[in-house]
């Protein structure tokens, strides 16, 4: 077994929705003061897919740019992380697999914890390129966050997908062994098989939150992690960029540190860049914090990141990466945000005619308007089965 391999994320590319709903047109229409989405959870707008998009279209255009750089031929695995599966049986991996031509000699699986499956993925990549180091995994988080209408909830959607090649010797991020999990049964937000929108007790998912930092820290700290003060930044799950906020004064505070809201900023600012436009993206949402990181971060190389991944339900997981000199040449930053300043502004009626769509369930051919200006789309649906192609 190759004990001193470094293993971590090699490529990282980000993918959204064709449209936006800014918070300002959201308020117009609830009668919320736009401040409280602006600067009391943090969030400016959230992407909204067309309706020939879906988790499957963003995590092809999200994972295309990785195949095209380093190609398929070490890519034995893709692990999908969502929580908005298209399909109880089938891995949504699977359509990707077949819209980016990968090699028929591979395996594909669909993981599910929340928000959390994506760090999961991750860390199962880990163990396989561990296993054999010639080998790369393709890991994708994608996800759409939808809440019923007129709830609290609304105001937290989005939509987005990321995909991670990992493997050995890595081009951005170290991923480093030491890490802390916790797991606590709470019902905090679950959305049952017989619902398309979440469910969500706000306030006691955000202490269910917080009480996971501080377990995972818990853990962490005891298998022989890093100090607080040695980390330069950390990413957090982002349902609300406001959330990574309260987690890092919780951590500090947890830990006896000052709470000084100038060195959060410092600690955290930059990841949050992407989200508060994007909104929640559920698994992706870390991993787009990662993507604002190392796109807007003066030089980072050599330098620790703190990651905290938390899925409600829930189960959470702290560990540390080391970001690798010459990372900047890897970055798709202008990729990244051409994906998020092109999508096209919607008014609150569209918004609402996309949010209400379903198919009908009755095995018919039910074709999908073409409205996507992304590389894959959702052609429709025939005999209950989805159709994808390239656009
Ligand atoms: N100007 C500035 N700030 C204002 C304001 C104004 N005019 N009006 C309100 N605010 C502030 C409030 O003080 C509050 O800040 P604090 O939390 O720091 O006190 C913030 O804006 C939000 O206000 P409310 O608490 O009154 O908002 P709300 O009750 O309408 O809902 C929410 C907030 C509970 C987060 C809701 O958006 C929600 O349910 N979201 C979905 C659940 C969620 O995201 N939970 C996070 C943890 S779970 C998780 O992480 C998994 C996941 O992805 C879902």
């Amino acid at each position: 077994m190759p004990g001193d391999v470094t293993i971590g994320i090699h490529d990282l590319s980000l993918a959204t929705a064709r449209y936006v709903l800014t918070h300002e047109t959201l308020a117009a229409q609830n009668g919320a003061n736009v401040a409280k989405y602006h600067r009391g959870i943090g969030q400016h707008s959230m992407s909204v897919p067309a309706a020939d998009e879906d988790i499957v279209t963003m995590a092809a255009d999200a994972a295309a740019p990785i195949v095209a750089r380093h190609g398929a031929d070490r890519i034995r695995t893709v692990v999908f992380a969502t929580e908005t599966s298209v399909d109880q049986s089938k891995a949504a991996g699977v359509y990707v697999h077949s819209l980016l031509g990968l090699p028929s000699a591979a395996r594909v699986v669909e993981l599910k914890q929340a928000c959390y499956s994506g760090t999961a993925a991750l860390q199962f990549a880990i163990g396989l390129v561990h296993r054999d180091p010639s080998q790369q995994v393709l890991v994708i988080a994608s996800d759409v966050s939808r809440y019923e209408l007129g709830t609290a909830g609304e105001a937290t959607q989005g939509a987005a997908a990321v995909a991670m090649l990992v493997g050995a010797d890595p081009a951005l991020v170290r991923i480093e062994k030491q890490s802390g999990v916790f797991t606590a049964d709470i019902m905090d937000f679950w959305r049952p098989n017989y619902l398309t929108t979440a469910l969500v007790d706000g306030r006691e998912s955000i202490s269910a939150y917080l009480q996971a930092v501080e377990g995972t820290w818990k853990d962490y700290t005891e298998r022989g992690g890093r100090a607080l003060d040695e980390f330069s930044a950390f990413c957090y799950h982002q349902p609300f960029t406001k959330m990574a906020y309260k987690a890092h004064r919780h951590l500090l505070q947890h830990c006896g540190h000052a709470t000084d809201e100038g060195e959060i900023t410092r600690a955290i600012g930059h990841t949050t860049a992407y989200n508060a436009e994007i909104g929640n993206s559920y698994t992706a949402s870390m991993y787009v914090g990662l993507a604002a990181l190392l796109d807007h971060a003066d030089d980072l190389t050599g330098r620790a990141i703190g990651f905290l991944s938390y899925g409600s339900g829930s189960v959470a997981e702290f560990f540390a990466g080391t970001v690798v000199p010459g990372y900047r040449a890897q970055l798709r930053s202008d990729a990244h945000r051409e994906a998020i300043s092109r999508r096209e502004k919607i008014g609150y009626t569209k918004y609402r005619e996309l949010h209400e769509r379903s198919f009908p369930v009755d095995g018919g051919d039910h074709p999908v308007p073409t409205e996507t200006t992304g590389p894959y789309r959702l052609v429709g649906l025939s005999s209950h089965k989805r159709i994808y192609a390239t656009r």
